[in-house]
């Protein structure tokens, strides 16, 4: 017995404020709970009734004989306590509190919603809700429907759960109409108990469950999250629309990565990570999820198009570019073939043009031929009604050529809206419909990331011998005296620590003496202002370069001063800092990074650096733990990495010491828990490993 059976497997259901008034949320349940025929026994509970839909009703649950598993909650919010403390009593096991007037109306409800979830705690009961609109359990042994949702949701393979009561209403309705079924939905609502983790959990190894589908306003918690949906997706795939990401989520913050970072990148790589179909509306995700259960997974990204009529073959093919998807290369069979079958305008390259009058017979015959083809992995068959072809034949022999290969079918049909409500009747199993040809290859690309995904090694977490206690003495020591920026030594010995390769330096105090601090190191050297409040030196003239000898760093330091009063920030000099130039021309600059999300902890970037890193904004983001592949992966999707690979006779640089180096910030944040924030910019990236070096850096320590 899982503690979820109690509300999804109940074999007794209590409605407590169940009543016979006509549009109301009491009786719609009762309702839904009798047309769906629940495989169970149902008891009305309100004392102001004897019968309620022609059904014994009790005053309370305690007065029920029978013993109850679920209770569904639709009294007013200031009665729900008590109701909740008579389930207590009576030994129910699951709750579904549909009332709203909790946590989400203010401090108020959120003390009820608290005192509610303490004693079902106490009690042992799993709750959902409160504020929600119920739960379905739509598997053939048990039948409930326990919403307010108008209609009889057909039973299926999704298994679907929303934050938004409002939006699952829409969902199951707009699924209905597409004929596409469900194993379960629920509403969480608050979740003050059950939440995503819960119900992923609850699916995986769900019989009935060949996909999960999620509405999200919050992750709860996402290193869970991550770690579920990591391993889960590697059977089922899961679907997302995660909502409340706006750029209002955009911290205003100091580093470099802070200000790249934010709740949308933070939910992107997260979900990336871990290989959500991340969609961005319910329209997607419905198209998505109909993709995914309608038609078998694609063993390949070779997309073949066959149609009838050219504009939309070609938009298409506009689609497909960019996405994952190659346009397959037709063999000269297959193309042979189908002139046979086609009249001579039609065009048998890829997209298949088979012109305005092509039939029934012609769409079967052709994608035979072109599912047989072994250049091609996955189709998509676009139709534009003609007047004289009835639409749904075309649609009836596609599915049945569909069927009779192994290989996924999306059909796109642009036709009136009244064949599309008559396709589930009419054209049963059918393939997955669209209504244009973006949408089929939206899903197209979805289903090959997945494919990629499934197929992907799960990598390793790695990590190196460093020198932890003395990184940790050092941010320790930084946040005892309140936090803020770690001096440039100490920076640098955090990161040597770790081992990341930082350039010969001297720190010296703002009348110093450059010249013997420069004795230990090697000409050229560069000068830099150091003061905690001057974050982008360059940007005052704090940073001079390729300085030769001793007489041209004095002068340096003397057009430093200039420049530093210019921009009114000499005060904030507490020093200088001169450092060996490193690199050659063959040098390219990476940025590395962490900034913690209040939601998400650690967030890694990486991307290409230098000074114009927040316009370029050519990086990646993942949270932590990070493997190996994700490194990987990481440094392969930026825009910019054939100039890392090498390009115009320069040549590749050590690209894998950046996946290390990825890997060790990894486990530096992951190690020193106090680092606030941590920038890497640049690092000197050259062909040789040797060559490689932190340039400029700062770490925030969290204060004590
Ligand atoms: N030690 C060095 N060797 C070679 N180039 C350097 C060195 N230090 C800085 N640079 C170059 O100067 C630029 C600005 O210096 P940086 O220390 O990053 O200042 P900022 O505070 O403006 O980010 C770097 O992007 C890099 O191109
Ligand atoms: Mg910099």
């Amino acid at each position: 017995m899982h503690s979820l059976d109690a509300i999804f497997k109940p074999r007794s259901i209590a409605v407590i404020g169940a009543t016979p008034r006509p549009r109301s949320i009491g009786r719609e349940i009762l309702n839904n709970l009798f047309a769906n025929e629940f495989n169970g026994k149902i008891f009305p509970v309100n004392p102001k009734y004897e019968y309620i839909h022609s059904t014994k009703a009790y005053p309370s649950v305690t007065n029920i004989p029978d013993p109850v598993d679920l209770a569904v909650i639709v009294v007013p919010a200031p009665l729900v306590l008590g109701v909740v403390e008579e389930c207590a009593k009576k030994g129910v096991k699951g709750l579904v509190i549909i009332t709203a007037g909790f946590r989400e109306i203010g401090p108020e409800g959120a003390k009820l919603e608290d005192a509610i979830i303490d004693v079902a705690k106490r009690h042992g009961m799993r709750m959902i809700g409160p504020n929600c609109m119920g739960v379905i359990d739509a598997t053939p042994d048990v039948r409930m429907n326990a919403t307010f949702s108008p209609g009889v949701p057909p039973t299926g393979t999704v298994a679907f759960m929303t934050q938004s009561g409002a939006l699952g209403v829409a969902i199951l309705l707009a699924v209905q109409k597409l004929g596409l079924g469900f194993s379960y939905f629920a509403s969480v609502g608050n979740k003050a108990d059950v939440g995503a983790m819960d119900l992923l959990e609850y699916w995986e190894n769900d019989a009935h469950t060949q996909l999960i589908a999620m509405y999200l306003e919050s992750f709860g918690d996402p290193r869970r999250f991550t770690e579920l949906s990591k391993r889960i997706s590697k059977t089922k795939p899961i679907v997302v629309v995660k909502s409340g990401t706006s750029a209002a989520g955009a911290r205003a913050a100091s580093s470099h990565t802070g200000s790249l970072a934010g709740l949308e990148v933070a939910s992107e790589a997260l979900l990336q990570q871990c290989g959500v179909n991340r969609v961005s509306s319910i329209e997607e995700m419905i198209h998505v999820v109909a993709g995914f259960v309608g038609a078998p997974m694609p063993r390949g990204n070779r997309l073949c198009i066959v149609t009838n009529a050219g504009g939309p073959g070609i938009m298409a093919v506009d689609a497909a570019d960019g996405h994952g998807l190659q346009i397959a290369a037709l063999s000269e069979k297959t193309r042979a073939a189908m002139r046979k079958v086609l009249p001579a305008e039609a065009s048998v390259d890829n997209p298949v043009d088979m012109v305005a009058g092509a039939g029934p017979d012609q769409y079967e015959r052709v994608l035979d031929l072109v599912l047989a083809d072994d250049s091609v992995d996955v189709t998509i068959a676009i139709f534009v009604p003609p007047l004289m072809i009835e639409p749904l034949e075309v649609m009836r022999r596609i599915t049945r050529v569909a069927r009779a290969h192994e290989k996924p079918v999306y059909s796109v049909l642009m036709a009136e809206e009244s064949y599309y409500e008559r396709i589930p009747r009419e054209v049963p199993d059918a393939v997955p419909i669209f209504r244009f040809p973006e949408d089929a290859v939206k899903v197209a690309e979805h289903t090959n990331r997945y494919r990629l995904w499934r197929a992907r090694p799960a990598g390793t977490v790695r990590t190196f011998p460093v020198d932890t206690a003395r990184a940790l003495s050092l941010v320790e020591r930084k946040a005892k005296a309140g936090g803020g920026y770690l001096a440039p030594e100490d920076t640098h010995a955090v990161l040597g620590a770790y081992g990341f390769p930082t350039v010969g330096h001297a720190v010296v105090p703002i009348d110093g003496d450059l010249r013997a601090a420069a004795r230990s190191l090697a000409f050229p050297v560069v000068l830099k202002v150091v003061g905690e409040k001057i974050v982008h030196k360059s940007d005052v003239g704090g940073v001079m370069l390729g300085i030769r000898n001793e007489k041209a760093l004095e002068l340096a330091r003397e057009t430093m001063r200039a420049s530093l009063s210019k921009a009114g920030v000499l005060t904030h000099a507490t020093g200088y800092l001169v450092q060996e130039m490193a690199g050659d021309s063959n040098g390219k600059e990476v940025i590395l990074g962490v900034a913690q999300d209040p939601k998400f902890g650690p967030l890694l970037m990486c991307g290409m650096g230098g000074r114009y890193v927040e316009i370029l904004r050519d990086v990646a983001f993942r949270v932590l733990p990070i493997t190996d592949l994700d490194a990987h992966d990481m440094v392969r999707s930026f825009r910019s990495f054939p100039l890392l690979e090498g390009v115009r006779g320069e040549p590749r640089v050590d690209v894998e010491f950046v996946e290390e180096l990825i890997l060790r910030l990894a486990q530096l944040v992951d190690e020193i828990p106090g680092i606030q924030e941590l920038d890497m910019n640049p690092v000197i990236v050259t062909p040789t490993r040797a060559g490689c070096r932190v340039v400029d850096a700062r770490i925030r320590a969290l204060g004590a």
